[in-house]
């Protein structure tokens, strides 16, 4: 069966996913999980397999409805006037949180904590009350996702809402950056590849998904 048809199958048993952007664009792999399987261990992975930063990428309709801006807009700092991004029009980040039961947030514990209940808010959004749930600043990068999805970007972000939306998952995916930590640069998308091929994980291409999904 077909790279995509498999990374729908893993997303809908809970299972991670490698996903190659485009060369032309970031040019990096991230290890994207639905944010409702991610328990302690799953953490540790993203850090120490991948090791890039571990954001939660919300559904536009899900981020709108708890209210959450894109950071560039609420930053009120110089450092934010200008949005110069190589890559993209815009980046994706929202606000970092933590949910209110963790501790410090960074352990694997309480950020799988804060994963899972960023999920669970996703699934049932007209249940929860977002600022009692999370505060910020926190130790999880929010993201917040197109309008239109991969009609509108086509980063990390949308790819991996695209996968839940096919594997007919809440709007919730955890995205993290494979790096190498031999050439200090992203890892390439062949080992990335190899990575994949030896744990398991199906390895996509953005075309692919967007070939499928636009
Ligand atoms: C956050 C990022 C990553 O690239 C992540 O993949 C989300 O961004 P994008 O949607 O732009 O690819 O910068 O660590
Ligand atoms: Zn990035
Ligand atoms: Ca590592
Ligand atoms: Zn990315």
């Amino acid at each position: 069966q077909s790279a995509v048809t498999s990374a729908i199958d893993a997303f809908r048993r809970g299972d991670p996913v490698c996903v190659h952007d485009a060369a032309d664009r970031e040019g990096e792999t991230d290890l994207i999980y639905p944010a409702a399987a991610v328990t302690p261990s799953a953490v540790s992975r993203l850090r120490n397999d991948a090791g890039g930063l571990i954001c939660v990428a919300l559904g536009h309709d899900v981020a709108e409805r708890f209210g959450l801006p894109f950071l560039q807009d609420v930053l009120d700092h110089p450092v934010a006037d200008d949005h110069d991004l190589s890559y993209d029009e815009r980046s994706s980040f929202s606000l970092p949180v933590n949910h209110r039961d963790t501790d410090t947030g960074i352990t694997d514990n309480d950020r799988a904590l804060t994963i899972r209940e960023l999920a669970a808010a996703a699934t049932a959004p007209e249940e929860t009350d977002f600022e009692s749930t999370f505060r910020s600043p926190g130790h999880v990068n929010v993201l917040r996702g197109a309008p239109n999805r991969l009609a509108d970007r086509r980063g990390h972000t949308e790819l991996g809402l695209a996968l839940a939306q096919a594997a007919e998952r809440s709007p919730a995916v955890v995205v993290c950056e494979m790096l190498d930590d031999d050439t200090g640069e992203a890892l390439a998308p062949a080992d990335a590849a190899t990575y994949a091929e030896a744990h398991g994980i199906p390895f996509v291409e953005g075309r692919q998904l967007i070939e499928r999904f636009v």
